[in-house]
């Protein structure tokens, strides 16, 4: 056998099976950089990175941290490959902040470690294990097969899965709403109302909110995530199912919701948010989109391979997808949207305005 092999091989082809070697290992190890990077967020590295006010060596990082003491020989091999794939930096002063680590900072309300855990927690992480057999069988989704229910059930029985997720959503919320206010805050001016249909708990709608005091705004979502919540002066939370009926508003915004839902269902929502529209006196109105948009601009590699796990990571979670632009205009006009117009301004999400 080993003849055979050795048969096989020219020198060409023995740096070709390396390589492809190294390949597969690097992507058999792929999942090392989340389980570090989740690591080094539950060691809170970047607030002691912070707290410390200038670098930090590697001896003051390890008396700052939690750790047993027979751990801390290990800790530079934890922070080796956090610098290696540019979540620290390593200078000889010792270690920084990137501005990757600094969006994982607590206090921060735009805070993308929220949204890590959730991400990276066992519940939603148990689907991607099932994933060969949810190919097998005939479960709408992997989410499904491994917990036998969908997430939204199963966040309304699991308080610790409900906070964890309405937590993530809230910290994207902050930093979305920022973003959306400095590049195209145009979107939402003139609005005299706005529903924020699936809000969590409000996190965006409050921002706009405060942006717009003259705006009416409404947070309308499951009872689990709305109930007990307290709104202002131009904020209300109101508990619903979006596939019954909507709150009438002259915008309707819906922020990651359509990429959880197959595009049936998708239809379903969008026309009752055109009908919505329509119980509205104001003439028109429109439906604001934050959401994916596969393919619509020249990504660096990053940014595709980012949207492409989204889209997998939905697919075992949901029973929705992340969309190209063309995707999107098929289920504007199924659901009787006459027009749209796409604003590329959230990273590797859009900003889509959706006309009846
Ligand atoms: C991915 S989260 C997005 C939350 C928020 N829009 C944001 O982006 O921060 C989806 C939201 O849809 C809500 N949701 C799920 N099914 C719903 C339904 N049938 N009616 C209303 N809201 C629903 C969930 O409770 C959750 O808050």
């Amino acid at each position: 056998m080993l003849e055979k092999s050795m048969e096989l091989i020219d020198e060409e082809g023995a740096n070709e099976l390396l390589q492809a070697q190294t390949r597969v290992w690097n992507h058999a190890l792929a999942f090392i950089n989340s389980m570090a990077l989740k690591c080094a967020v539950q060691l809170d590295i970047p607030d002691a990175i912070q707290n410390h006010g200038k670098p930090i060596t590697l001896s003051e990082l390890v008396s700052s941290l939690p750790i047993h003491p027979s751990k801390s020989q290990h800790l530079y091999r934890l922070m080796r490959i956090l610098v290696h794939s540019g979540i620290f930096s390593l200078k000889k002063e010792g270690y920084s902040l990137t501005p990757t680590s600094r969006l994982l900072l607590k206090g921060n309300p735009m805070s993308a470690r929220p949204l890590l855990l959730f991400l990276l927690d066992p519940v939603p992480m148990e689907p991607l294990r099932c994933l060969s057999t949810w190919f097998r069988n005939e479960d709408p989704t992997a989410f499904g097969t491994a917990h036998g229910k969908c997430i939204w059930e199963l966040a309304g029985e699991n308080a610790r899965l409900n906070n964890l997720l309405n937590e993530a959503m809230a910290s994207d919320g902050a930093l979305a709403c920022g973003v959306v206010m400095k590049k195209c805050e145009g979107v939402f001016e003139g609005l005299k109302s706005l529903v924020d249909v699936g809000g969590g708990t409000g996190a965006m709608a409050k921002c706009i909110a405060e942006t717009f005091p003259t705006m009416n705004c409404i947070v309308f979502d499951l009872p689990h995530v709305v109930s007990g919540l307290q709104g202002s002066d131009n904020l209300k939370f109101v508990e619903g199912d979006m596939f019954e009926s909507v709150p009438s508003a002259d915008a309707i915004l819906l922020k990651w919701i359509l990429h959880d839902w197959s595009d049936e269902e998708c239809v379903k929502i969008l026309k009752q948010c055109k009908e919505a529209l329509g119980r509205n006196d104001k003439i028109g109105g429109k439906v604001i989109i934050i959401d994916m948009i596969l393919g619509n601009q020249n990504w660096d590699e990053k940014s595709t391979e980012t949207q492409l796990f989204f889209d997998l990571y939905i697919m075992t979670c949901v029973t929705g997808r992340e969309r190209s632009e063309d995707e999107w205009a098929k289920l504007f006009i199924a659901a009787g949207f006459s027009n749209y117009k796409i604003n590329p301004v959230l990273g590797v999400r859009g900003l889509i305005e959706v006309y009846p």
